[in-house]
């Protein structure tokens, strides 16, 4: 694999200033993309693009709320203006709320769905024109596991979560004549500060109890979505369309029972 493979390529990495779309934009500046770092924290993209400059990488910090349609489109004409192409769209900014459909309080709903769901339809509903005039591209939506495996008291998470595999289906069929790729990656259990402040609320929750459910018993990290996103990304990738890519240690596909029998 060389190491260029993104050369001339400009990436929005939206939730960029941490976790997984962080790892994403550094991976990118590794395969000499430019990438434009946007998040609702504009210290924390900042921050990443000053990591990447140090690294010797071109990159652009946008504060703006991926559930705000006048942001999301005053980003992409600044996009337009600062790079004048965009190549590949990143939809990582996420947000959870973990409650019941009773419990759950419909302002809560809204914010969940409107960041976890809207967002990403907003960002490629201004994203795509950019592609299609650059002649295609590829969009890659940060789904979750939770999409395919309901986890309790993760009612909106979920919901939203199942709802941007159908999102990725649509836009991979109406937009494949343009030469655009659309695909989503279901990470599992990834350590990130998201994470680590889900662990932090609940004691009595145990990442290696968590990690045992793996067919792969291994702790998965940014960067390892990071390496699936550079794939998708990349011409590596480019008769993979409306598909969903799991980094999970095989988590999605297991009944949970395999650590109970070893092998001889
Ligand atoms: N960490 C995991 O285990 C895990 C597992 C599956 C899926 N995911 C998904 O991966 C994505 C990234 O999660 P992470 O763990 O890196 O989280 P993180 O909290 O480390 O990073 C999320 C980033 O998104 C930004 N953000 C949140 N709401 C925003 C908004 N409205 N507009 C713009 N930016 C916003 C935050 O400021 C933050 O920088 C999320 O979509 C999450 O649902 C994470």
């Amino acid at each position: 694999m060389n190491d260029k493979m993104l050369a001339g390529k400009v990436a929005l990495i939206t939730g960029g200033g941490s976790g997984i779309g962080r790892a994403i934009a550094l991976a990118f500046t590794e395969q000499h993309a430019l990438s434009v770092v946007l998040d609702q924290n504009v210290t924390a993209a900042e921050h990443v693009v000053e990591e990447i400059r140090q690294r010797g990488g071109e990159a652009l910090a946008i504060q703006a709320d991926v559930s705000s349609s006048a942001q999301m489109l005053s980003s992409f004409e600044t996009i337009r203006k600062h790079s004048g192409q965009l190549d590949i769209l990143v939809n990582s900014a996420g947000m959870y709320i973990y409650k019941n459909a009773v419990t759950l309080e419909e302002s809560e709903w809204d914010e969940c769905l409107n960041i976890d769901l809207k967002g990403t339809w907003l960002c490629c509903k201004y994203g795509l024109p950019l592609l299609m005039e650059a002649g295609g591209g590829s969009i890659i939506v940060i789904a979750s596991t939770h999409a395919e495996r309901a986890q309790a008291q993760a009612f909106p998470y979920g919901v939203a979560k199942g709802g941007l595999l159908s999102l990725t289906r649509s836009l991979a069929v109406d937009f494949g004549q343009n030469g655009i790729r659309v695909n989503s990656i279901a990470p599992g259990l990834i350590m990130t500060p998201l994470t680590m402040d889900y662990f932090a609320q609940r004691p009595h929750a145990s990442v290696d109890e968590l990690i045992a459910l793996q067919p792969l018993p291994v702790r998965i990290f940014p960067e390892d979505v990071a390496s699936a996103a550079v794939f998708l990304a990349t011409d590596m990738a480019r008769c993979v369309t409306g598909t969903t890519l799991y980094v999970d240690g095989g988590r999605t596909i297991s009944s949970g029972i395999h650590h109970r029998d070893s092998n001889p």
